[in-house]
């Protein structure tokens, strides 16, 4: 196995058969021990976290290549915190993709003039670069043509798959009587014909979720959406 990239919540090894393995650390981003989603630094170490964002993963991954929507997973082993996936290219050196429900975090940093925290957002879909040294700029789909990160027909895949996969999770935590404010999603190009697939982990460090108005720190969350 060998070392492709150390991550701030994850490592990526080549398996020999090509295949990628992503090994969950119990390290959370945040800021001075308090966890943010959005957060380019680890902030916190949390015992167990590694394996129980591994089991999310698992759960929404598996409901996600159920509805036939194309990604990386292939399979996982819980106790070694590890996940079996297909490797992908990145748009660029990385994207992200944010699907919004309720106004939150960055959300109001940057509209806080006009938008109230929660107010409804209608799925809505924002594209950042992943560029811890910048920040992770917000960037429209103009600039993703014009710097040849994305094609506009990529970028409307994109902006679709967000939304089905958005609302796939957002389905599975009502079952709970959860509510997802938002959701931060990882794509890439697959395979020889470079389709667009879901990429990376989807767990409780990826979203905010809220229970009658009150937020739920991933641990909890995780623990409540994995309670059969
Ligand atoms: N299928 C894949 N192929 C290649 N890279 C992947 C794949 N899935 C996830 N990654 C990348 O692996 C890294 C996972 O580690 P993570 O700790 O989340 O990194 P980061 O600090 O960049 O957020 C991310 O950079 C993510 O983009
Ligand atoms: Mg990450």
């Amino acid at each position: 196995m060998k070392l492709v990239y150390k991550g701030k919540t994850k490592d990526v090894y080549e398996l020999e058969d090509g295949n990628y393995l992503l090994k969950f650390k119990d390290d959370v981003t945040g800021e001075d021990g308090v966890f943010d989603p959005g957060a380019n630094s680890v902030g916190l170490t949390i015992e167990g976290m590694g394996r129980s964002g591994l089991k999310l993963t698992k759960l929404f991954f598996e409901k996600i290549n159920e509805k036939g929507i194309p990604t990386h997973y292939i399979d996982c082993d819980i106790d070694a915190a590890t996940m079996t996936v297909k490797p992908a290219t990145m748009f660029g050196k990385g994207i992200e993709v944010i699907c919004r429900y309720r106004a939150v975090g960055s959300f109001i940093r940057r509209y806080g003039l006009y938008a109230k925290e929660g107010m409804p957002l209608d799925a809505y879909v924002e594209v950042t670069l992943k560029d811890d040294e910048r920040q992770d700029p917000l960037i429209n789909e103009d600039a993703l043509h014009m710097l040849g990160i994305l094609t506009r027909e990529e970028y409307a895949i994109l902006k679709d798959l967000t939304v089905k996969i958005s609302n796939i999770v957002k389905e599975e935590l009502e079952k709970k009587g959860i509510e997802l404010y938002d959701i931060k999603l990882e794509f890439g190009r697959i395979g020889e014909d470079k389709h667009i697939a879901l990429i990376d982990e989807i767990s409780g460090g990826n979203m905010r979720a809220y229970k009658d108005g009150q937020y739920i720190e991933p641990l909890d969350l995780e623990k409540m959406l994995l309670l059969k």
